[in-house]
């Protein structure tokens, strides 16, 4: 049957066949009848299409059609788990003797070629390659000739994809997991050494009370430290096997699930194949990770690019973590600092446009799924940027410790006063009020809260005495907060040394 709409789409293709209807002449000579001849199996082919699933269909793809849904371009960057995926694959179909051992070694040692072909950058994708998966399945077929159509017996693109996907993250994990335990590193040695740097901490970005610098370094290594943790429990939950599932229904065949859960190192199976090969929780718990994750590398992000104003010059960042500006030659931008910040934006939406994206589909695979991987892939390489980045610059930027023990202000010692009377036996609350009447007192007065006489501070009430004196020391105030947790040197040391012993579990 014609089709009348490849007749319009495609005159080439309308011109030979009009060709084809004019039989060859018996006038003719031998090389004109076979000329035609070859002409006549192009056209078949043509008709049949070149796809691996082109047994139902009549011609060919439209162009724009075959570029909007080819996902090759970024795709194989999953060509070793596909590979490694194949290979695991042929041994259970030799085991449930759908292919010979001959056929089987032949399709191992054809994979082996094209692993190495991908590993030289050799690989020559073809048009028609759709993804990873038909790129190397064609390739296969060039190199080994027949045996290779038996690869894909009982299997779907369907739990291929999905099991590509699972090996590809689980070693993305890997490294995502060094990049964050180093930077954990990184901050627990800064904060061993600086561990003796006062300076103001800030709550509503208003000076609150004298912290620890260190106090504030470990505030966001205990934050990385969780997101490594949550980075092994997604883990757990990827590394599970989908192959075997099929297209929706499971496999027809004697496939040893088991064996291809070994060969692949999977730590478990999947229990129905119509979740199996329609959910992608794992990329929805990876965006989710990595949102989180970048969030805290933008707090310390924008904390760290205060820091580092001219007003604040409490850090310099290193030039090698830092741009200048086209136009104005005595700027110095923290453009690291910014660009982290920025793509805790870009991630989530990342996140959000997949959710979008899952949000309405019906269950098992369908096409929607294919977003998953340029979503997965950024997330990756902006995590595997940014935590890099992040760990460059706490490492090597200078603090400057006078401003930021010059930064500390006698008003911040305005709760250390009111702990001064609950020391001497007055309920908080009302200690609160009378430090409030003593900043207001100093206010009024124009002074510093410490500038304050005896005499003033009698006078708010009789319990101040001589030994208030003591109370204007940053040292001693930080001194106070010695329980687990807080900013005192012991507390802050001894989340150090929880710190370097996380470290030693979670580095094998
Ligand atoms: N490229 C596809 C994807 O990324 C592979 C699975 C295609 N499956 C199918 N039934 N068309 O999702």
């Amino acid at each position: 049957m014609r089709n009348n709409f490849k007749f319009a789409k495609s005159p080439s293709i309308w011109s030979e066949h009009l060709d084809l209807m004019q039989w060859p002449q018996l006038n003719q000579t031998p090389t004109q009848i076979l000329i035609w001849c070859r002409r006549l199996v192009k056209a078949a082919y043509m008709f049949k299409g070149n796809k691996l699933w082109g047994g139902r269909f009549v011609g060919n793809t439209d162009p724009i059609m075959e570029k909007f849904n080819a996902s090759i371009a970024y795709d194989q960057r999953m060509w070793d788990a596909d590979i490694r995926g194949s290979k695991a694959y042929v041994k259970a179909l030799e085991k449930a003797e759908l292919v010979t051992t001959e056929e089987m070694n032949s399709i191992l040692h054809g994979m082996e070629q094209i692993s190495e072909e991908w590993a030289k950058g050799a690989f020559v994708v073809k048009p028609g390659d759709e993804d990873i998966h038909t790129a190397n399945e064609r390739r296969l077929k060039e190199l080994i000739g027949e045996p290779a159509g038996k690869l894909h017996t009982g299997r779907s693109r369907n739990d291929q994809v999905v099991t590509d996907m699972r090996i590809w993250l689980c070693d993305a994990i890997a490294t995502l997991k060094e990049d964050a335990l180093q930077l954990v590193a990184t901050m627990v040695e800064r904060a061993s050494v600086e561990i003796d740097v006062l300076f103001p901490g800030y709550t509503h970005m208003q000076r609150a009370q004298p912290i620890r610098w260190s106090h504030w370094i470990l505030s966001h290594a205990v934050a990385v430290s969780r997101d490594v943790e949550r980075l092994q429990e997604i883990r757990s939950r990827t590394n599970v096997l989908p192959l075997g599932s099929g297209a929706i229904a499971g496999t027809p065949f004697n496939i040893d699930r088991e064996l291809l859960r070994k060969e692949l190192e999977f730590d478990g199976i999947s229990i129905n194949s119509m979740d199996a090969t329609g959910e992608r929780d794992f990329v929805a718990e990876f965006l989710f990770w990595a949102s989180l994750c970048l969030t805290h590398l933008s707090k310390m992000a924008e904390d760290l690019l205060l820091y580092s104003t001219k007003e604040f010059s409490f850090i310099a960042l290193a030039d090698a973590y830092s741009t200048g500006s086209s136009l104005m030659p005595q700027k110095k931008n923290a453009d690291s600092l910014e660009l982290i910040r920025s793509k805790a934006g870009r991630v989530l939406g990342r996140c959000a446009g997949f959710m979008m994206t899952i949000k309405g589909l019906p269950s098992s695979y369908n096409k929607d799924l294919q977003e998953d991987k340029e979503a997965m892939f950024d997330c990756f390489d902006t995590l595997h940027g940014a935590l890099r980045v992040t760990t460059g610059v706490m490492s090597t930027l200078k603090i400057n410790r006078p401003v930021m023990e010059a930064a500390l202000s006698p008003d911040m010692l305005a709760t250390d006063l009111a702990y001064y009377l609950v020391r001497k036996g007055l309920p908080f609350r009302e200690a609160h009020g009378l430090s409030g009447r003593a900043v207001f007192q100093a206010e009024s007065k124009n002074v510093p809260l410490n500038q304050l006489t005896v005499e003033d501070l009698a006078a708010i009430s009789p319990l101040f005495d001589r030994d208030v004196a003591a109370v204007w020391d940053y040292s001693s105030s930080v001194e106070q907060y010695s329980a687990p947790g807080g900013t005192a040197r012991s507390s802050v040391t001894a989340q150090v040394q929880h710190l370097r012993r996380w470290l030693q579990d979670h580095t094998q």
